[in-house]
């Protein structure tokens, strides 16, 4: 890319009204798109997996970042670590498959093959003085937090995701997410921006046309008693004595609850919270009863509502009292976007006899489909000459955080490197 349309999007993000969503080129420019993968997802932690995942030594995923891919694995002492899926031979992809199980690394153009932790232990026929020992696979920074698997592509990755483990912790440990089961996964490409994806994630506005997971989700958990209509009044206090029900319940088992917000103004942004779900407030089933009839983690009941964790700048996700559904966001091109969905449920939970998978996973697949046509619409707006910003809802203030953490993202990564060559002239 040419420094000028570095430069001219370093204008733009600079020049980005508050309030309002991006404009166009951010959500359509192919340029935008590299800038994306260079500033964001090769230098922030980003939601690659669930241990789950990788539950037995040699399952690995692997994820794919523009050119980049990563591999994830858990080796022989039980660790998940990463690699670049390079290897270091002649540089083929080692892995081509999303996931699978290996007993070593085979390069399938010469079989160069490594073992899990990443060193080169054969290498056929390299010569007498072929030293294999400084050719193991590239690593990749991995961090664990309760089961929750980051990762990050720089050299010298954000230390402030140490912040958002020691915050996030205690609320996530009682569901003892690594010791969950994966129940199912689904791999969605949707047609917009991943940008588009996220922020639709961010706000419940449009949370009316989700009619499946509204049986469970109170509509009014994103809005403010200050966004709150007259005719919207008698449901929000309903909410809140709701709301009250189960704060007694998380008091009662000494779970953490109160939102924790830092969205922007830092590298690795989050926002967790427990919230009330509506009816029987089990699950994001039909009737907001359990889908499975073991408990996760450390309860004895289900009705627990939802602890969110949201994480800047590819993830969202929901732990309940019977199952956990968590989602990574992955860019694919300037207008598609890999949303990466799995349901976890204890572990000793047998499929067809303490859950069913068409129950467990219908509100979502629904909700899923349901957003992958509102990214769709917006993408199709965000390309057309007609495309100028709207303001945001106080509901929408999330989309705002989003944006605003992207924004300082970008203009630190551009602005980084020069500050840092203007210091040492
Ligand atoms: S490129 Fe992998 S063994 Fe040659
Ligand atoms: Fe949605």
């Amino acid at each position: 890319m040419t420094a000028s349309a570095r430069q001219e999007i370093a204008t733009l993000l600079r020049n980005r009204r508050p309030g309002f969503p991006l404009e166009a080129p951010f959500y359509v420019s192919p340029e935008v798109f590299a800038l994306d993968l260079e500033l964001i997802f090769a230098r922030h932690w980003l939601h690659v997996a669930v241990e789950p995942e990788m539950a037995e030594p040699g399952d690995f995923i692997t994820v794919e970042l523009g050119t980049a891919s990563i591999i994830l694995l858990r080796d022989d002492d039980g660790q998940i670590r990463g690699f670049r899926n390079v290897c270091r031979h002649r540089g083929a992809r080692l892995l081509t498959e999303p996931r699978g199980f290996v007993g070593n690394l085979v390069c399938p153009y010469h079989n160069w093959t490594y073992d899990l932790s990443g060193r080169l232990v054969h290498a056929g026929i390299m010569g007498r003085d072929f030293d294999p020992t400084c050719l193991g696979l590239k690593p990749v920074a991995v961090r664990c937090i309760e089961g929750l698997v980051f990762a990050c592509l720089a050299e010298d990755p954000p230390a402030d995701i140490e912040e958002m483990a020691a915050d996030v912790s205690p609320y996530l440990a009682p569901h003892n997410i690594a010791n969950l089961k994966l129940a199912h996964q689904s791999e969605l490409i949707e047609n917009g921006n991943w940008k588009l994806v996220m922020e639709n994630n961010r706000e419940c506005f449009h949370c009316a046309n989700h009619p499946e997971l509204l049986r469970s989700y109170p509509h009014l958990t994103a809005v403010g008693a200050q966004a709150v209509t007259a005719e919207e009044r008698a449901d929000y206090e309903a909410f809140q004595r709701l709301h009250g029900e189960f704060e007694a319940i998380w008091e009662a088992q000494s779970l953490p609850w109160r939102a924790i917000e830092k969205l922007d103004g830092r590298p690795t942004g989050y926002r967790t919270q427990r919230l009330a779900l509506d009816g029987a407030g089990e699950s994001f089933t039909l009737d907001a009863r359990a889908a499975c009839a073991k408990p996760t983690g450390r309860f004895t009941s289900p009705r627990l509502g939802s602890l969110h964790l949201h994480t800047q700048p590819n993830s969202w996700n929901h732990f309940l009292g019977d199952h956990a559904v968590v989602f990574s966001v992955f860019p694919v091109a300037p207008d598609k976007t890999l949303v990466r969905s799995r349901w976890l449920v204890a572990k000793d939970a047998v499929e067809g006899i303490d859950y069913d998978l068409s129950r467990l996973t219908e509100v979502w697949n629904a909700t899923n489909a349901q957003d992958a046509s509102f990214v769709g619409w917006a993408q199709a707006g965000a390309a057309d000459p007609a495309y100028v910003p709207g303001p945001f809802a106080p509901a929408e203030y999330q989309v705002n955080s989003f944006d605003n953490w992207y924004v300082e993202r970008m203009i630190a990564g551009l602005e980084g490197p020069a500050r840092a060559r203007l210091a040492a002239e």
